[in-house]
């Protein structure tokens, strides 16, 4: 299994022309694609990937470098609307040419698989039924919330842990696994939902200058789900919510109870990017977020359970 990282900027990096004084701006588009093992990161290619997109998204002269994270990364409150990850226009319709129609519009309607979902929705809002999620710095923190136990895998960078017993209302918590350019997976599974929903993160390198580090982070539905359908009933606390974040002011990855968000986390491989319209699709937000490393990554399983 492949894994996947992504790091958003905010600033385009200014860069000095070599042979003038002219600024120029230079935005582009890299794709890593790193080994489960969290060994190898290979250059741009169509990603394989059992789970998630790895889109890495930055501004700089280098192909594979990873740009520092956005100044206002090393402040909390200004990632709020996590305006790291470019938002395509909703309007452009080669874009979009399937829209969900997981929408809420008229009534509840049944939700239907869309290979191509519209743009990823970043909101660092807390959905009202769930609590605020608050992160510790550099660790992973996997609250459980649901009624029942849950099991713990950790995948990719190094040795993590696996079969980890995270019993009913009990909260596990270990260090960032820190593999650069390398993710880690986080599977959770129940006695009852074998397939494991995930939560994905990966960590760039610290920007020299501004001791910060992007952690970038998403939540995965595909390997649990029935592939090409709407039906999510096989993941772990999936019934009673899910919610992911980088803490306080990052963009919180949430999915209702029993809701098909397809927005805020993968339920379709790659985002809907293919070989053959990855052109214009790795122009779709994607939906990975990115915050500090010293934020951590906190997420919740049956969050709608949770009183406090
Ligand atoms: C698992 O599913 C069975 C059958 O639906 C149910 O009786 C049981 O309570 C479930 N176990 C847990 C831990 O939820
Ligand atoms: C959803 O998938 C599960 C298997 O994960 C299956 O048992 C169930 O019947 C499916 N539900 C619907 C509505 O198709």
């Amino acid at each position: 299994m492949k894994l996947a990282l992504l790091f958003a900027s905010l600033a385009p990096v200014l860069l000095a022309a070599k042979c003038s004084s002219k600024v120029v701006t230079v935005t582009e588009v890299v794709r890593i694609t790193c080994a489960a093992d969290g060994k190898s990161c290979g250059p741009p290619g169509p990603a394989t990937s059992s789970s998630s997109t790895a889109v890495v998204q930055h501004s700089t002269t280098s192909s594979f470098s990873i740009a520092p994270p956005p100044q206002q990364a090393t402040n909390k409150q200004s990632l709020s609307t996590n305006a790291a990850v470019p938002q395509p226009p909703v309007n452009t319709s080669p874009i979009n040419p399937k829209p969900s129609t997981s929408g809420n519009s008229g009534g509840p309607p049944a939700p239907t698989y869309n290979p191509l979902p519209e743009p990823a929705i970043f909101s660092s809002e807390t959905p009202s039924i769930f609590n605020v999620l608050e992160g510790q710095s550099g660790m992973a923190v996997i609250i459980n919330s649901c009624d029942y136990d849950l099991s713990l895998n950790s995948v990719g960078c190094g040795t993590g842990v696996q079969g980890q017993l995270i019993p009913a209302g009990e909260t596990y918590t270990e260090p960032i696994r820190d593999c650069t350019n390398a993710g880690v997976a986080l599977h959770a599974t129940s006695k009852n939902h074998t397939k494991p929903v995930i939560v994905e993160y990966g960590a760039g390198p610290q920007d020299a200058l501004k001791l910060t580090r992007p952690l970038s982070y998403d939540l995965s539905f595909l390997d649990c789900m029935v592939k090409e359908t709407a039906n999510l009933t096989g993941c772990a606390g999936w019934k009673e919510g899910h919610q992911c974040s980088g803490g306080v002011g990052s963009t919180v990855w949430s999915c209702l109870p029993e809701q098909y968000c397809d927005r805020t986390s993968y339920t379709v491989p790659e985002y809907g990017q293919t070989p053959e319209n990855k052109d214009w699709r790795i122009k779709v937000a994607a939906p990975v977020a990115s915050t500090d490393f010293t934020n951590g990554v906190v997420w919740e399983l049956c969050a709608a359970n949770r009183v406090n």
